[in-house]
């Protein structure tokens, strides 16, 4: 495994490998690797001759007060993640090799990047589509691979790259839970050992809600239902409930067939994210 920190030195490595007709996938990460991570990394080694991982906790999506000082950053750790993974370019850049002192180019979603995380983290998306189209830019995939437990933002990147005409398949890859059913996060490392075990009451609403959508209730009681239960969390906030649907995230009737539950809730300090797609 190669291990390049230059967007330029990565650039070239991929034009050689392209140019003898591999083919390339990329899984963008900001490190801190769990086994979500790993399933997406294997999916490409699965569909590639070339898998390129990203580690990179990207400053500009990240609020002015929220968590980028101290987002985890185990680097020996990740690498040996990678390594162990058959991982071909592990890229890491600097904030200095990936941003120049000028940067000022953007790219926003003027729509679904306004709704659900977007509420309270107004630059959040707006700086994910940047880095991501930075990085799609560098390593030139034919695939790239996001996890669903950040649903807005695989439909976001989805629509990104319909809009600008990026040619790259972007693959979805299932939620990776814990035994318990908490969905793996970077940021579950903030969690005490009595918040896990709290913040399983996500999951066990979230199947509550599957349940009910199944069973014809309206999207009125589903998200009453979800409500009840997440509010028996203790020290459990929550930010939003919402179901929408799941190709575009636009507002559903009881008529909807395929719709997504997503759901933000704070467990004491930290805010987890969580969806499920249900089908009837
Ligand atoms: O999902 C993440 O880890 C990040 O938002 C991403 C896609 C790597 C962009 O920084």
């Amino acid at each position: 495994m190669k291990i390049i920190n230059n967007p330029e030195e990565l650039r070239k490595n991929i034009e050689i490998l392209k140019k003898e007709g591999k083919t390339v996938g990329l899984v963008p990460t900001m490190g801190a690797l769990h086994y979500g991570h790993i399933s997406l990394m294997k999916q490409s080694v699965l569909q590639n001759d070339i898998t390129v991982v990203s580690v990179y906790v990207n400053p500009i999506q990240f609020g002015p007060n929220e968590d980028y000082e101290r987002y985890p950053r185990p680097i020996e750790k990740d690498i040996q993640v990678c390594q162990d993974n058959k991982v071909d370019f592990l890229f890491m850049p600097t904030n200095e090799t990936l941003y120049n002192k000028n940067f000022s180019t953007y790219i926003y979603n003027n729509n679904i990047s306004k709704i659900m995380c977007g509420v309270t983290r107004p630059t959040h998306f707006q700086g994910v589509c940047t880095v991501v189209a930075k990085l799609f830019n560098i390593a030139m995939p034919q695939r790239a691979y996001f996890g669903l437990k950040d649903y807005q933002q695989y439909t976001i990147i989805r629509q990104m790259v319909e809009d600008l005409n990026f040619n790259i398949e972007i693959v979805g890859c299932p939620i990776v839970r814990e035994e318990s059913g908490l969905a793996m996060s970077s940021r579950n490392t903030y969690l005490s050992q009595e918040e896990k075990v709290q913040a399983t009451g996500i999951y066990k609403s979230l199947c509550l809600a599957k349940q009910l959508f199944a069973e014809g209730k309206s999207i009125k009681d589903i998200k009453s239902a979800v409500e009840e239960n997440i509010l028996k969390i203790p020290n459990g906030k929550i930010d939003y409930i919402e179901l929408r649907n799941s190709q575009n995230l636009r507002e559903v009737t009881d008529s909807d067939k395929n719709i997504v539950i997503a759901v933000a809730v704070k467990v004491g300090n930290v805010r987890l994210i969580d969806n499920m797609v249900c089908e009837k």
